[in-house]
Formats: structure tokens, C-alpha cells, sequence
């Protein structure tokens, strides 16, 4: 019922905008003309969804035996209670070698046109060929007998995919379940739709300060409060070897330092923070942006010094905390 709900406003963002309309107070009136909730997934032409594919790349993205040495799992830094990251500011692969970068999360990966902190990678099948060699050290081929010499394997890709798996229907499995990873239907999303009671005053001050005075909406637009742009926000500067970030994948000098801007929903669960996992509380995450970062040569110009009190902070904190979705998840059973 809720979902046929919110989908059929999703549907029509008049309707939405007239839902909140009508159904407000003067005390929190939302901003006219925003999106409330995420537009439906585009799925590649060659690779569409369906709940079976998304039960099986949940069976995989848990499943140590597609690993090189059978001891880690996608899930092994991917983790649900924790936003889809991991707690560590920088994870170890299978071969223990140390990530430079922190884990993102994949809630709302679907919805990326480019992949990777720095956006290096332009499909998401291509990322999860990467991460499959790399964070978790396989060889696909071999991999890939190893999960057809399991018979519940088998007769599942048999069923979805009309033959034995293969390292590129492997692939497409994971990315499905990873597009079906949505945070969305969150309280805040409730709010916009009219549902007032559901967020605390602190959250709707929060808003009005995150999309007025503090400027984060400018980078973090809603519906995903993030998108695929890239800033360098000082976080490299006076680093002994700098990550160039997305300098590696456009060559441009002024993209020096510049990480992908993540989504905000669901970002209560997933610290510690930013591209190197640097701070470990929301809190200071946003003390650090709304104080506009350090004095990074390739600093963004749009990143200022918001001067924000303590308080508008802790009302960002809450306005960032009513972006959490609390869809169910079940750990999978492998066969
Ligand atoms: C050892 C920890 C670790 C494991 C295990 C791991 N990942 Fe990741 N994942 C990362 C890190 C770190 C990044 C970011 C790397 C970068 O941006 O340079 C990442 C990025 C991603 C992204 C891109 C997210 C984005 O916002 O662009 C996806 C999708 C992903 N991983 C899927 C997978 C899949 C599939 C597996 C299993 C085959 C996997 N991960 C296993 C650490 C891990
Ligand atoms: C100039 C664009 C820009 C503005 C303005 C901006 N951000 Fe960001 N934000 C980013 C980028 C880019 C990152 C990731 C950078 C990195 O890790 O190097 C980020 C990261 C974050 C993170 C950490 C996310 C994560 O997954 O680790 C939080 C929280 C955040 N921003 C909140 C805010 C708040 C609150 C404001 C307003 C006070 C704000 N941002 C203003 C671009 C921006």
C-alpha cells in the first residue's frame, strides 16, 4: 500500500507537488518544485531485471567461493547495517594489500552514470569485472567453475540466463541486485509528500539551511542529495602523496584532488567519512563542508566558509539522519 503510494506520486511530480501543497502547515512549508523520491532505475538494453536475477546476485555478492582465495566476499567490505560500507577508513583486499580509498556505498549506484570515487569506470558491469579481479583477487574463469559445479547455482543461471553461468552473466547478476539497492521512502521523503508529523522540527530547520545558507544543495541536489560531479574540497591538501583523483581519469589539471560528490541517503550509516574515510562522525563531516574545506589550489570556489553554529550544524545532522531508509534485508542463504 505504501509503496503503490509513493510510486504513484513518483509517477506524477505535479501530483506530488499538489500533495505537499495542500497538505501542509504554514510552519513547514517544504520549498515548491522539488523532487520527492528517485526516478525509476534505467536497466542496460542487455541486461534487464527480474526478481530471480536480483535473488541470485544477492546469493553472489555474499558468496565467498567467487573469490581467488575463498575467503572474502563482495559483502566482506559492502556491508547493509552499514550503509553498504565497511567501518574501516581504508579496507584490505583478499591479498591484504590496504585500498587507498574508502568504501562507498552502493545504496542508489543504480542511479550513477559513471563509477569508482574518481568515475573511472563507465559502466557499472565494468566496475564489477574490476572489483571481482581485484578487491576480492579472482580469477573469473575459475571462479565461474567453481559456482557451476554447485547445483542450486546451476539450475538458477539454467532458469534466468538458459545455460551455465558465465563470468559475464555473473557480472550482470551482481549489477542487477545492486540496481535494486535503492535508499529511498525515507522520512524525509514522507515529509514532502505531506506527511508532516514525520520528521522533527530540527530536520525541517536542517533543510531549510542545507538548501539556503549552507549551499550543500547546490553539489548534493535532491532527489539523490549527490550526483555524478566531481570537487576537490581540500581533503588531499598537505598530504605527503596526494591522490590526484579524478585528474587520473580526465587528465585536466583543475580536476586535481576532485572526488565524486556521494548521495546523502541513508550517509547516517556509513562513516567514516569522505574518499580516505577521514573522519569518523556525520557531525564533522558537515562541521568540515559548511567550513568550506582547506586552502586546496584546486579547491572548489563553491565550497565557502558557511559559518554555521553549533546548533545549525546539529540541525543539518538531523535534517541528514531523516534521509534514512528502513527497507527490510535478509541475509541470503547460499546453496
Ligand atoms: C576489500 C574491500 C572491498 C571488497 C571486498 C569489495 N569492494 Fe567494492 N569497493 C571498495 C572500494 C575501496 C571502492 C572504491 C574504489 C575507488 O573508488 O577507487 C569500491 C567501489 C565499488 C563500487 C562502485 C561504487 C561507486 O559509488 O562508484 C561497486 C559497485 C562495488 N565496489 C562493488 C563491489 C563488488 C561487485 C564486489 C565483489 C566482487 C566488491 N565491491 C568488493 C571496496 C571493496
Ligand atoms: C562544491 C560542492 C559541495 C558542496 C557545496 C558541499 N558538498 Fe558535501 N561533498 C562534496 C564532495 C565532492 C564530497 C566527497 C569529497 C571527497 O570525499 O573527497 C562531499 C562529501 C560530503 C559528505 C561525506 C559523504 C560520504 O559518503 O563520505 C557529507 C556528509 C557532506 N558532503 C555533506 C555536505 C553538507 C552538509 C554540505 C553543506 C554544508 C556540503 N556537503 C556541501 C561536494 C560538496
Amino acid at each position: 500500500m505504501r509503496k503503490s503510494w509513493i510510486l504513484a506520486a513518483t509517477g506524477s511530480l505535479a501530483l506530488a507537488a499538489l500533495v505537499v501543497g495542500c497538505a501542509t502547515p504554514e510552519s513547514a512549508k517544504p520549498i515548491v518544485g522539488r523532487i520527492s523520491a528517485l526516478p525509476p532505475i534505467v536497466y542496460p538494453a542487455d541486461n534487464p531485471t527480474s526478481p530471480a536475477k536480483v535473488a541470485l546476485g544477492k546469493q553472489l555478492f555474499a558468496d565467498t567461493r567467487l573469490s581467488g582465495g575463498g575467503t572474502a566476499s563482495c559483502q566482506s567490505c559492502h556491508y547493509r547495517n552499514l550503509g553498504w560500507t565497511d567501518a574501516n577508513a581504508l579496507s584490505k583486499k583478499e591479498n591484504g594489500e590496504v585500498n587507498t580509498r574508502h568504501t562507498p556505498t552502493l545504496y542508489n549506484v543504480g542511479h550513477q552514470s559513471v563509477w569508482y570515487w574518481d568515475g573511472r569506470a563507465a559502466t557499472m558491469e565494468a566496475q564489477t569485472l574490476a572489483a571481482w579481479r581485484g578487491q576480492i583477487q579472482a580469477d573469473p574463469v575459475k571462479a565461474t567453475a567453481i559456482i557451476n559445479a554447485v547445483p542450486g547455482y546451476a539450475s538458477q543461471f539454467q532458469a534466468i540466463y538458459g545455460g551455465p553461468a558465465t563470468p559475464e552473466n555473473i557480472v550482470k547478476s551482481l549489477t542487477t541486485f545492486f540496481r535494486s539497492l535503492n535508499s529511498e521512502n525515507a522520512p524525509w521523503d514522507k515529509y514532502e509528500l505531506g506527511d508532516v508529523k514525520a520528521v522533527s522540527n530540527d530536520a525541517v530547520e536542517g533543510y531549510k539551511i542545507f538548501a539556503g545558507k549552507g549551499q550543500c544543495i547546490v553539489c548534493h541536489s535532491p532527489p539523490h542529495y549527490g550526483n555524478s560531479t566531481f570537487f576537490n574540497i581540500g581533503l588531499e591538501h598537505g598530504k605527503a602523496k596526494p591522490d590526484v583523483g579524478r585528474f587520473n581519469v580526465t587528465k585536466n589539471p583543475a580536476d586535481t584532488g576532485a572526488f565524486k560528490t556521494p548521495t546523502l541517503r541513508s550517509i547516517e550509516l556509513s562513516g567514516p567519512y569522505f574518499h580516505d574515510g577521514s573522519v569518523a562522525k556525520l557531525e564533522d563531516a558537515v562541521r568540515y563542508m559548511a567550513g568550506g574545506g582547506k586552502p586546496d589550489p584546486n579547491k572548489s570556489p563553491i565550497l565557502k566558509d558557511t559559518q554555521l553554529s553549533d546548533k545549525e550544524v546539529g540541525q543539518v545532522v538531523a535534517f541528514l539522519k531523516s534521509l534514512t531508509s528502513t527497507e527490510t534485508w535478509e541475509q541470503p542463504k547460499l546453496p
